[in-house]
């Protein structure tokens, strides 16, 4: 039986953990080839072992996504390998520490912008460009609920999601009559090493629970799956939207 991505090149940022890591597997378990790119070589490695232990194709490129250049090599790369980029989730990401504004560093604040905003801008510039090329492709950002609504605490996440919101938006009008779908997620709180890694999580999930309706934090591969459904042809007229996967947080 064909598989829904058989053969289709997805390019997936940050996928050597988390969400990244989930959609990766999912992808893969579907017949995509994944270009599993990260920071961290350790990571990204464990998630093509994953992939490769069951059955499936994938490669990891080593990537810092605010480098114009690997952002650029990376692409190239891809295309070496397989011929063209059809799907991409720009969805390698940081957090920040939580403190109010002016108790927020300016460190802090390039550091987020950096991964979160300028990250997504050029995996778009540089993947765009090569679905241009090619006569289409899909776009998928991970976005956050905090692209809609805000954590006190976190301007510089804050700020960087609601970014990634309009960047989505803008590009979705620049390119959807190229065959270029865009759109973003936008996931409330996932269990994933970003949280898990919390000195206080278990006082943080006091907090955060109440925050989704439907009771409880979110898993990967809930994000996984919402990610597939809009990669897939099931969504062909899904474009510039923000669709949210968190427990009903911003229905608040
Ligand atoms: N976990 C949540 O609750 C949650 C909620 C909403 C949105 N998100 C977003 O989902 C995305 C994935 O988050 P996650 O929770 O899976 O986090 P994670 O920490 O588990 O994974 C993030 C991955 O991004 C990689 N990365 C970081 N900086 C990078 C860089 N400069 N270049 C390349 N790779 C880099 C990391 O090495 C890591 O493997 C992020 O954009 C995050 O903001 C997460």
């Amino acid at each position: 039986m064909t598989k829904e991505f058989s053969g289709k090149v997805v390019l997936i940022t940050g996928a050597g953990s988390g969400i990244g890591r989930a959609s990766a597997l999912a992808f893969a378990r579907e017949g995509a080839h994944v270009a599993v790119a990260d920071i961290t070589e350790a990571g990204g490695r464990e998630t093509v072992a994953l992939i490769e232990a069951a059955g499936g194709s994938a490669r990891f490129f080593q990537v810092n996504v605010t480098q114009s250049s690997e952002v650029a090599s990376l692409i190239r790369q891809i295309v070496e390998t397989w011929g063209r980029l059809d799907i991409t989730l720009n969805n390698a990401g940081v957090d920040n520490d939580m403190a109010p504004i002016t108790e927020t560093s300016e460190a802090d604040f390039d550091k987020v912008i950096g991964v979160n905003l300028k990250g997504v801008w050029l995996c778009m510039k540089y993947a765009i460009a090569q679905m241009e090329k090619q006569g289409g492709g899909v776009v998928i950002n991970t976005a956050s609920a905090l692209s809609i609504t805000v954590l006190p605490g976190a301007s510089p996440y804050n700020a960087s999601k609601h970014a990634v919101a309009g960047l989505t938006k803008t590009c979705a009008v620049e390119y959807g009559a190229k065959n270029i779908r865009i759109n973003a997620i936008c996931p409330g709180v996932i269990r994933t090493p970003l949280l898990e890694n919390h000195p206080n999580l278990a006082e943080m999930e006091k907090g955060l629970i109440p925050l989704h309706p439907i009771g409880r934090l979110g898993q990967p591969e809930e994000v996984a799956n919402t990610v597939l459904w809009l990669a897939s042809d099931k969504a062909s007229f899904v474009h510039g939207a923000l669709i949210t996967v968190d427990g009903g947080w911003t229905a608040m």
